[in-house]
């Protein structure tokens, strides 16, 4: 299918699903690398980063442990600025070493309001590994320890990735074609 179309807007596909897999497989390894003596803490953002995070837990060889939380910033395809936490943690992460998994880091205000509001809760390190990222709408400091694939700054939609809500069922990655 190398054309969808989602409420009013057309996309083509962009990152195919076999080169997402060596993407994730290869973060897998370099994460295992880094946390092997340890037992980190996989924090998955809702909703995006749902196919993500489960690819990358599959390919993760060590002890480690997952959680979710839901956050929101997007209404269509416009950032609000205001990042809603819609769930929120359900542990105590006092001494753990938790990687943040996102499917994209877009403007970086989602990240950097996490990262922010996580160091309250005095975990022992946070890391940050994103699937994506679109280096030309960073508008906020942030640090991002493992990137999968930079992009251009396009709306995407697909494996995980929405429009309005829709469009997040596609095992590959599409980018709008119309502007
Ligand atoms: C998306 C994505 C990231 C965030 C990135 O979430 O999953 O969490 O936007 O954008 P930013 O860097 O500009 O903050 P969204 O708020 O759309 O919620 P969703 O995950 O439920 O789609």
């Amino acid at each position: 299918m190398g054309k969808i179309k989602i409420l009013d807007k057309e996309f083509e596909k962009n990152i195919p699903y076999d080169h997402i897999q060596e993407v994730i497989k290869t973060m897998a390894s370099k994460i295992y690398e880094d946390y092997k003596d340890s037992r980190p803490l996989f924090l998955c953002v809702l909703n995006g980063a749902f196919m993500f995070a489960a690819d990358l837990f599959k390919h993760y060889p060590g002890h480690c442990e997952i959680s979710f939380i839901k956050l929101s910033s997007y209404a269509g395809a416009q950032t609000t600025g205001q990042v809603k936490t819609l769930i929120g943690l359900d542990k105590e992460i006092e001494g753990t070493n938790i990687i943040i998994l996102e499917d994209i880091v877009d403007t970086g205000i989602t990240i950097n309001h996490l990262v922010e509001d996580l160091s309250a809760y005095k975990p022992e390190s946070v890391r940050v590994a994103t699937l994506l990222l679109k280096p030309a709408a960073l508008c906020k400091e942030v640090r991002l320890d493992y990137v999968g694939i930079e992009i251009p700054n396009d709306f995407i939609v697909g494996y995980g990735l929405d429009y309005n809500g829709f469009g997040r069922n596609y095992k590959d990655i599409y980018k709008i074609t119309e502007h």
